[in-house]
């Protein structure tokens, strides 16, 4: 029992952080790894469903909404990432202030949600790119790029682009770098030409009715757009391989945010300006607005880039879920085999590659329509423990140093919770079923496999 509430200290978190990886990242990259994680399907996909269905053109309120929620949540990850700059992010935090079992149970939520939403936003990729090759005249039979439930075999783009980045990563921290520094630039970039191109063909007729669906559509759907949000956290994930952390760090989660949150309100305004919102409710929206003003090749131009840019959602989610299977099993609380370095590439390829084949598979043949909504509420999960985090350690470390401070602490933390609360809520009984039972699965996970040290330990101590 003791064990359960048993909380880490400062010193033991912090000693950990320079005997595991390379340092290489600054704020510029952690910029981009945030607006890498970031920006994917979320906009290139969601928004015109969500104008179309939920929100009409005031979908712009909707990221508004769901951007200052995030905003709450991002200044409290500033903080406790600057003050504890290590792997692991919100379950080193749980362990610093809950104890060790709350801490087990949100690692192993996390770990959920970033295998979830890797063969999730694989399947976005996978829709653009039998979209692109259409294009070209090629067309893939479709059991082979659709899954069992939706009437397919296995989704087969989806599991080889997750196997494919699962490889990149293991190449080592530099390598894989440079290849998400300049997909996001191009992701950027693709953004950019939509807004250039597109502001000419905007009419100011279809912005009205602005409201169709009322504040009702608008509350509806930053619960829906919330999901295009989910990504900042992975620039915490990626704490230990940072240079200056308490600089640095701050910067990229905040940055990151408000960047994504810009493009995002002026896209959609764009979107919903060229074509009425109504038509919207396709899985392309960008390109189907493009081609509906005669840019063909414009829109052709940004599929590409598109799957480059969803491509870096994928590595981010990848990368940050390995980051806390490695960070779990240096603490002992999973077994060992998944912290073992690569002593070539200094990574963990043994963790990569579990991670990277369970999503593969997932990806490949199950449908994620139903099981994203556990991404969105694990994420919510979460944003909670980090704001209860930030509040109790504000009691208990005083003199921690941390390189940025949240503003209006306590208040703006339990607005986190109430709003987070508020938000799960809105989410259906089959997903509050699914975390229940993959949180009781972790909890005889955790049983089990703390019984199993205790007996080796105690065999280690007889034989010693
Ligand atoms: N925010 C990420 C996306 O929209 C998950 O794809």
């Amino acid at each position: 029992m003791n064990q359960f509430f048993h909380k880490k200290s400062i010193q033991e978190i912090m000693g950990n952080r320079d005997k595991g990886l390379e340092k290489t990242l600054g704020a510029f990259d952690l910029v981009l790894l945030g607006i890498g994680a970031i920006v994917g399907i979320g906009i290139l996909v969601l928004t015109g469903m969500i104008a179309a269905n939920y929100a009409g053109p005031s979908v712009i309120f909707s990221f508004v909404l769901a951007a200052i929620i995030c905003t709450f949540v991002a200044f409290c990850y500033a903080e406790l990432a600057s003050a504890l700059p290590t792997s692991g992010g919100v379950y080193i935090y749980s362990y610093l202030t809950v104890g060790e079992l709350v801490a087990f149970l949100i690692g192993w939520a996390q770990m959920l949600m970033y295998i979830l939403a890797v063969a999730a936003v694989a399947n976005g990729w996978s829709a653009y790119f039998v979209s692109l090759l259409s294009g070209f005249g090629l067309e893939i039979p479709k059991v082979w790029h659709t899954d069992p439930m939706q009437g397919g075999f296995v989704n087969i783009p989806a599991v080889v682009i997750v196997l494919l980045l699962t490889w990149v990563l293991t190449q080592g921290a530099k390598e894989s770098k440079r290849i998400t520094n300049m997909m996001v630039m191009i992701k950027i970039i693709i953004i950019a030409l939509f807004i250039v191109v597109g502001i000419f063909y905007v009419k100011p007729d279809n912005w009205t009715p602005f409201m169709p669906f009322g504040v009702e559509g608008v509350i509806g759907g930053a619960a829906a757009v919330f999901f295009a949000f989910l990504g900042f956290d992975a620039v915490a994930a990626a704490a230990e391989e940072v240079k200056n952390p308490k600089r640095d760090l701050p910067i990229g989660i905040i940055g990151s945010l408000v960047v994504c949150t810009i493009l995002y309100v002026v896209v959609s305004l764009i979107l919903t300006g060229m074509v009425p919102f109504e038509q919207l409710d396709v899985s392309d929206a960008m390109a189907f607005a493009l081609h509906a003003v005669g840019q063909d090749m414009v829109a052709g131009i940004l599929s590409v880039g598109a799957l480059a840019g969803i491509t870096t959602v994928i590595l981010a989610y990848l990368y940050a879920g390995v980051r806390m299977l490695f960070a779990m099993s240096r603490d002992k609380l999973l077994p060992q085999t998944f912290a073992r370095m690569d002593a070539k590439t200094n990574t963990p390829v043994f963790s990569t590659w579990l991670l990277g084949l369970l999503a593969a598979v997932l990806g490949g043949f199950v449908d994620l329509k139903a099981l994203s909504d556990l991404v969105n509420m694990i994420a919510l999960l979460t944003f909670i423990m980090v704001a209860i985090a930030v509040i109790m350690l504000r009691r208990t470390h005083t003199t921690l140093q941390r390189g940025f401070t949240a503003p209006f602490v306590p208040y703006l933390p339990v607005l986190v919770v109430i709003c987070s609360v508020f938000l799960m809520l809105k989410l259906n009984q089959l997903t509050w079923l699914y975390l229940a039972f993959w949180l009781l699965l972790g909890a005889i996970s955790y049983y089990m496999y703390g019984q199993s040290r205790i007996k080796s330990n105690s065999l280690n101590k007889k034989a010693g």
